[in-house]
């Protein structure tokens, strides 16, 4: 096991601008690959709430209720089986995320983050910021946590263990028993899990299960509509917090947002009260379409590659061409598909690199990247 502590100065910026500010400079056709945008309709009930929206009387344009509209709340409440009070509506994932965290170090109980490798880059970025440390686990081969080394690495120093399933960029989906695993860890030490599940209407498995369910008052459960309705531009998530933890994250989210978009809140709740569960089928069937189509031509390039499980990333491996970010500008370059270097996730996956399937252009895509590797 190497468990890596890190300075995370790169993060200031995160990579994956950079990329896409080098692709889009760039003079050929590239296909962008890079960020998790998703390239589908919102449902319909969101264009409706919102449109709707534009036309509501002026005391409906003002400030919403700090912790979130009450009603979308209770609806949120309702579909995860938990008290509204413990709901805190963010703006995004990456608030919820923020909030966990830094409820997780006002605890003055550790100030290191636990994390696997590969991470989601703004988890370190985020312990950095808050005026934690980072230390980055390598997970097994499955790309599963690494939950013996975890609990190695783990210490009273350790504030909270932080984990993401569906996980971007491996694809794997945590069973229950591994997060059962991580909890236990994070009761050895006086810590906090924190589960990001941004990616849950993405499992392809039927394995995946919210760390909800685990009941724990240890356990702070952040996700969001960004990918499970096509709206990484609204901004509206959530954190589900204990009790005892949640009063003083709905302070920390007023005094630094004061509330989160209102309008974007009042089309998610339509979304939620009116979109069909097909919506998200029919989502992940035109997922594991992609999926299926991108590996094939990735066997064609010879390389070797993850198949997701959940999520919709795809690592992929080419014979002496490690992910780095000089590799994937040449992609760039060359082959006009433009990815994400394997090393802005940490070391363990620095040889690969992430593709995100988030384009109509995939196919096209995997042809380049077959043309270009054969
Ligand atoms: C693991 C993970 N968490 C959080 C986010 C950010 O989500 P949001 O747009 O809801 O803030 C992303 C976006 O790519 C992500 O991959």
């Amino acid at each position: 096991m190497s468990a890596d502590e890190t300075a995370n100065d790169e993060y200031d910026e995160p990579l994956f601008f950079q990329v896409m500010q080098y692709a889009a400079r760039t003079d050929r056709d590239v296909v962008g690959m890079v960020s998790g945008n998703p390239d589908w309709e919102p449902p319909a009930a969101l264009r409706d709430g919102l449109r709707e929206y534009a036309d509501a009387d002026p005391p409906q344009l003002q400030y919403p209720a700090s912790e979130g509209l009450r009603y979308l709340r209770e609806e949120i409440a309702a579909r995860r089986n938990v008290d509204a009070s413990r709901i805190v509506v963010t703006n995004g994932t990456g608030e919820a995320n923020y909030l966990a965290m830094a409820r997780a170090m006002e605890r003055d109980a550790g100030r290191e983050f636990l994390l696997t490798d590969p991470v989601y880059p703004y988890y370190p970025g985020k312990a950095t910021m808050l005026g934690g440390t980072a230390t980055k686990v390598p997970v097994l081969e499955s790309g599963a946590p690494d939950v013996a080394a975890m609990r190695e690495a783990a210490s009273p120093e350790t504030a909270a263990v932080l984990v993401n399933t569906p996980n971007n960029p491996t694809g794997a989906v945590y069973d229950r028993e591994t997060v059962e695993s991580l909890l236990e860890i994070a009761e050895e030490n006086d810590a906090l899990l924190l589960v990001d599940e941004v990616y849950d209407h993405f499992d392809f498995s039927g394995e995946f299960e919210s760390a909800l369910t685990l009941d724990s008052d240890r356990v702070v459960v952040t996700t969001g509509f960004s990918k499970s309705m096509a709206i990484t531009g609204f901004r509206v998530g959530y954190a589900v917090f204990p009790n005892h933890l949640v009063e003083a994250a709905k302070t920390r989210h007023m005094l630094v947002n004061v509330a989160t978009t209102r309008p974007g809140q009042v089309a998610v709740h339509r979304a939620l009260e009116e979109t069909p569960t097909e919506y998200y089928e029919e989502t992940r069937g035109m997922l594991r379409e992609r999926i299926a189509s991108f590996t094939d031509a990735l066997d064609a390039a010879g390389a070797t590659y993850t198949t997701p499980k959940g999520a919709f990333y795809v690592m992929a491996r080419f014979e002496d061409f490690p992910g780095t970010i000089a590799n994937v500008e040449r992609l760039i370059d060359e082959a006009g598909v433009a990815g994400m270097p394997g090393e802005a996730f940490g070391e363990a996956y620095d040889d690969w690199i992430r593709f995100a399937l988030v384009t109509p252009r995939a196919d096209e895509a995997a042809e380049r990247l077959a043309d270009y590797f054969a």
